[in-house]
């Protein structure tokens, strides 16, 4: 794959109208969420509840990628088809979560650095062979009065550059994600601050690894205040300063921007994205989403581990899917919403945390 083709995999995945389904927790993350339902969390049902959501007819027009965890990529449908097939088969492109999670960071106990390089080459080349195209990493950055520390910044802004440096040499598009957690009660001028200095370090971090911008994504936090700050910010206030900060720290030739949800419920997430595409001025990215659980939260809780309630499953990510294609190009509506089955936080999510 050449230069050229990276950045058509990385348009593909944001055509327009279209975002991605991250749907790559891991093992130990799904079973607490299967848990929270009273859902046996079995490699048939995490692979059921997988093909539910993969097969959706009528999502691929919202969805450019997919991304998977191990586990997922070397499942087989119950017809037998691998379920990377089964996406691209639709004209989804597979990806596939790369690093080994966040972990504990020496001499900062309450800052983490994810893990995952030693041997990524390999496993990168071997998960391209079973068709995926694109791979995700994600960084986690807690935040208050203090932290995050210099050295969690820079640690795992050279994670994600040396992670995105081996993706492209693979031929994988890298989605790099720094995570700048709503956990806390930070105001949102705190999130916006740090939140341009994680994507100046990242960026910085790319540079020196020779990352070619125009072949990855960008996947950040909203500008958001923390969960529990007094003051929330209002829907255009979170969309101006969001968008104010990857003026400033996201270059233009990132060819897309692809927001996490990050815990926020899954109408708001689809209402801030909405908002940051309508408002006035240079956009020089796509905007876009990459949610996990404010596409799957309603299909989780309409499946519910019963194989009566597929459907209905199905019907939810489909219409959340396609409210977040609309907000990705700035055309979601009351109208667009009205109707949506379950659309709202149930109440366990709330500490559902991918690790
Ligand atoms: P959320 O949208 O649930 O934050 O998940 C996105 C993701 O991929 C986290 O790594």
């Amino acid at each position: 794959m050449t230069g050229h083709d990276l950045e058509s995999v990385a348009l593909t995945l944001v055509a327009e109208g279209k975002g991605i389904l991250a749907a790559d927790e891991t093992v130990p993350t799904l079973t607490r969420r299967f848990d929270a339902l009273g859902i046996r969390s079995t490699e048939e049902n995490r692979r059921t509840y997988r093909e539910m959501l993969f097969t959706t007819s009528g999502a691929a027009e919202f969805m450019g990628g997919v991304i998977m965890q191990d586990e997922t990529i070397r499942q087989k449908s119950s017809a037998g088809t691998p379920l990377a097939e089964v996406l691209s088969g639709q004209g989804i492109l597979p990806g596939i979560k790369v690093d080994t999670g966040a972990k504990p960071l020496a001499g900062s106990p309450h800052e983490t650095v994810t893990e995952g390089l030693d041997g990524l080459r390999d496993r990168l080349a071997a998960y391209r062979g079973m068709g995926a195209r694109f791979a995700k990493w994600r960084a986690v950055i807690h935040l208050d009065d203090v932290l995050p520390s210099l050295g969690c910044v820079s640690a795992n802004a050279h994670a994600l550059a040396r992670y995105a440096a081996l993706c492209q040499e693979q031929n994988l598009v890298p989605i790099v994600e720094p995570e700048v957690l709503m956990d806390g009660s930070h105001t949102i001028e705190r999130c916006e601050e740090i939140t341009g200095a994680v994507l100046h370090a990242v960026f910085h971090a790319l540079f020196e690894q020779g990352v070619a911008l125009e072949g990855m994504l960008l996947k950040p936090n909203m500008v958001i205040a923390g969960k529990e700050c007094s003051r929330q910010a209002p829907v255009h206030e979170v969309a101006t300063a969001t968008l104010r900060c990857l003026r400033r720290h996201a270059p233009a030739a990132v060819p897309g921007i692809v927001f996490l949800s990050g815990g926020q419920n899954a109408r708001l997430a689809t209402t801030h994205l909405n908002e940051i595409n309508r408002l006035p001025g240079p956009k020089p990215w796509k905007v876009s989403f990459s949610y996990g659980r404010a596409l799957q939260d309603p299909a989780l809780e309409a499946w519910h581990g019963r194989d009566e309630n597929l459907s209905a499953g199905q019907r939810a990510l489909y219409h959340r899917a396609s409210c977040n294609g609309a907000a990705s190009v700035g055309k979601y509506t009351d109208e667009v919403e009205a109707g949506a089955p379950g659309a709202d936080d149930p109440p366990h999510r709330r500490d559902w945390r991918d690790d």
